[in-house]
């Protein structure tokens, strides 16, 4: 095996260097190499100081998230970071990159830090539903001060090198090259006589305020991380830090992580990490296949998608060209883009001449002409066929040959309209989400005729402007509005059998969903799906409860936030939602009218109803090939809907339930409930009745 681990001595210092790309992640390779040399450095007495330092584009970013599947190999973290503490010469960390997570610890066990001026320091191990493992939690509350170390850990928000250095985490920043100012530090350290600074040998920095500080941090916890376990767990490591002896706190800090390591919640996160990174890899594509160039943007429509699209490019310092049909349209476009940053001006996320720089990139324009330079436009106008496929016609017109035209659809026919133009091969499905500027997920729409290295670009493009590409193939909704179609329509269902809108949306998010479906209505408007479903209606079961709660509303003009009502009433300033008992007795009647039976589903049924008809439609989807993968559906879910992250998204899900659970749930809500809805998947029956998983079944298909 390739070694990771090589040293040098350069008059007296040696400098020892990681190698292991792509991101010098901390295998076990790398541990053997480490301690193997620094047992051999402890030998040579003509060694009077190491800097420890990596080659690549980062220092460590962090453990292996790989051996967390298989169990973490000898040596440990723990043996090979006190080997280093333990040098008898001074150890100098030289930080380049991205020291992350494992990446902080090892520095952490040297006993100086000097970084790069682009170096970050970042311990993101809660978003992977682990606590630094290597000794994180009981080292840097001896590094920094409690409160920064606990907010590092907590938010996983890294450090630059500057706040590093005003924190005391760093002893020295560089602008210039890392490991000759290392080799300078560490000489410094030898003609002054300054030995060994063990990180554990220091007290914790404010243990005196820890009492009131954890207390504060707990409940926060609770309150803003539910149902998760690895916030607190950080929070008990911490304690242990402040009240134990470092030994002894190292062993709270091992044994939280080995819990954890191996919990649903970790499995899930870490399911997610390398989810996200799978779905730009798409079965059937070449590797090789070369993006076009995209170095100008054209966009159709300055409303909120439009203009959200347009701050994504600004934002990647790609340059637009925003057309619309009316002056007063283009007007109202801008000022809104303007507003959008204005605020993060007030913010202090962006600087005012930021904001000037970005807003220069934008042109608009009222002349289709002016998109000719484009060498992608987008097309972000109303969700109406029609219409589309007339701006489609125009497009065909005046883009220049080998642009690829993209349409903002959230469900349409992507090959109705790429059938319009003389270019079905440069047109893709482009579906950002509200508010695009702000929203993580992309769902790219390989249409029948799409060239494949336009799904390159469109994936390239998902990379640049910084959002989580996921590809879909053509149906109504794509991915994630089919398979929200049944998840809303049993919310919609159960506010007619007796539950509250309130005590629907209120299971969702005790589940963990970011917000309750019908809370997402009001907010996003009633009248956006109804209007589908109007335009759809001869495609839809015949079913009179079938989405009749929106019906309702949308008839009553009731439709939502805009409003001031929908679901709830929104008064007052704040616009908090409140139940609206008018509301809940238009339901009551209703039910009446239509003879539905009043089951009063508890917070389980209604949860388990919503979740179970979205992972049945996942299944379908799968069969279909609509998606690609199970892991592509719960990246769409976590990215874009706000599914919890920490139950790794609806496909996953289902498979820590065990498929088989599942199934059977639906066969029995087939028994109870509408049969024409519960029909399991093919697909999930198969799996389930065989013990298999979505998981195994990906396994497969990808071999
Ligand atoms: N372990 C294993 N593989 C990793 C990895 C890690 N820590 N970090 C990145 N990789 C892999 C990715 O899976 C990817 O592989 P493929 O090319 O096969 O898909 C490859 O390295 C490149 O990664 P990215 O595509 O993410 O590259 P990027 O340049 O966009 O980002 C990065 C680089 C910022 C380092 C990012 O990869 C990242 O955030 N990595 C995770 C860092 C992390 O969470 N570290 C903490 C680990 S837990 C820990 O350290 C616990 C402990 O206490 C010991």
């Amino acid at each position: 095996m390739r070694e990771s681990v090589s040293y040098a001595i350069h008059d007296g210092i040696a400098v020892v260097t990681i190698d292991s790309p792509p991101v010098n992640a901390m295998d076990q390779t790398m541990r053997a190499g480490l301690k193997k040399t620094f047992i051999a450095l402890r030998g040579q007495s003509e060694v009077k100081a190491i800097v420890l330092a990596c080659v690549g584009k980062t220092f460590v970013a962090g453990a292996d998230i790989k051996e967390f599947d298989t169990g973490i190999a000898e040596p440990g973290y723990h043996e090979v970071l006190r080997l280093i503490e333990d040098s008898a010469v001074p150890v100098v960390a030289a930080v380049h990159g991205t020291a992350l997570g494992g990446g902080v610890e090892i520095t952490l066990a040297c006993h100086y830090r000097v970084a790069h001026a682009g170096a970050r320091f970042g311990l993101p191990e809660l978003s992977l539903g682990i606590i630094p493992g290597a000794g994180g939690t009981q080292r840097l509350p001896r590094a920094v001060a409690l409160e920064v170390a606990l907010d590092m850990m907590l938010t996983g928000k890294p450090l630059a090198a500057g706040k590093a250095l005003e924190a005391g985490l760093v002893d020295a920043v560089t602008e210039g090259e890392i490991v000759p100012a290392a080799i300078g530090f560490a000489r410094e350290l030898v003609q002054k006589g300054a030995g060994p600074r063990r990180t554990r040998e220091q007290a914790v920095k404010g243990a005196a305020q820890a009492g009131e500080l954890l207390t504060a941090k707990r409940a926060q916890m609770a309150k803003t991380m539910r149902n998760r376990l690895a916030p607190l767990a950080l929070i008990d490591a911490v304690q242990a830090a402040v009240t134990l002896d470092f030994d002894q706190g190292l062993q709270v800090e091992s044994s939280l992580s080995a819990q954890l390591e191996q919990a649903t919640e970790a499995r899930a996160l870490r399911h997610l990490f390398y989810a996200e990174r799978e779905v730009r890899k798409i079965p059937g594509l070449a590797r090789d296949i070369a993006p076009r160039a995209v170095a100008r943007v054209g966009i159709v429509g300055s409303g909120t998608m439009g203009g959200g699209i347009a701050m994504c490019c600004v934002n990647a310092a790609i340059p637009v060209t925003l057309v619309d049909a009316t002056q007063q349209n283009l007007e109202r476009g801008l000022a809104t883009i303007r507003k959008n940053y204005q605020r993060s001006v007030e913010r202090g996320s962006l600087k005012a001449e930021q904001m000037e720089q970005r807003l220069a990139l934008i042109t608009p324009s009222l002349d289709f002409g002016a998109l000719a330079q484009a060498d992608l436009i987008i097309e972000a106008v109303f969700e109406n066929l029609t219409l589309k496929k007339e701006i489609f016609a125009k497009l065909d017109a005046v883009a220049k040959p080998g642009a690829i035209l993209g349409t903002n659809t959230s469900t349409l026919d992507i090959d109705e309209i790429a059938a319009v133009t003389r270019r079905p091969q440069d047109v893709i499905g482009l579906h950002f989400f509200s508010p695009a500027n702000v929203m993580q997920l992309l769902e790219i729409v390989q249409a029948g005729r799409t060239a494949p290295d336009v799904v390159v670009t469109a994936l390239e493009l998902a990379k640049r402007i910084k959002k989580t590409g996921v590809v879909a193939k053509v149906c109504y909704g794509f991915i994630g509005n089919r398979m929200m179609d049944p998840y809303g329509r049993e919310a919609e269902r159960c506010v007619l059998e007796g539950a509250t809108p309130a005590e629907v949306d209120s299971a969702l998010e005790q589940w963990g969903m970011a917000m309750g479906i019908l809370a997402v209505y009001d907010m996003a408007g009633v009248d956006i799906g109804h209007l589908t479903r109007l335009e759809r209606a001869h495609l839809l079961p015949k079913d009179p409860s079938f989405y009749r709660p929106s019906a309702m509303l949308c008839e009553r003009g009731w439709i939502g936030q805009k409003a001031g009502r929908g679901y709830y009433r929104y008064d007052g300033a704040e616009r908090n939602r409140t139940p609206d008992p008018e509301v809940i007795a238009m339901l009551a009647d209703e039910a009446r009218r239509l003879d539905i039976p009043q089951r009063h589903p508890d917070a389980t049924e209604i949860q388990q109803r919503c979740l179970y008809a979205m992972i049945n439609e996942g299944a379908l989807l799968l069969e279909e090939g609509i998606a690609l993968r199970a892991s592509d559906i719960d990246v769409v879910y976590t990215a874009g809907y706000g599914f919890p992250r920490y139950r790794g998204g609806p496909m996953f899900y289902a498979d820590t339930l065990g498929l088989k659970t599942v199934y059977e749930g639906i066969l029995a809500f087939q028994k109870t409930l509408d049969p024409q809805y519960w029909q399991p998947a093919p697909l999930l029956k198969k799996l389930a009745l065989s013990g298999s998983s979505f998981a195994q079944w990906q396994a497969e298909q990808t071999k």
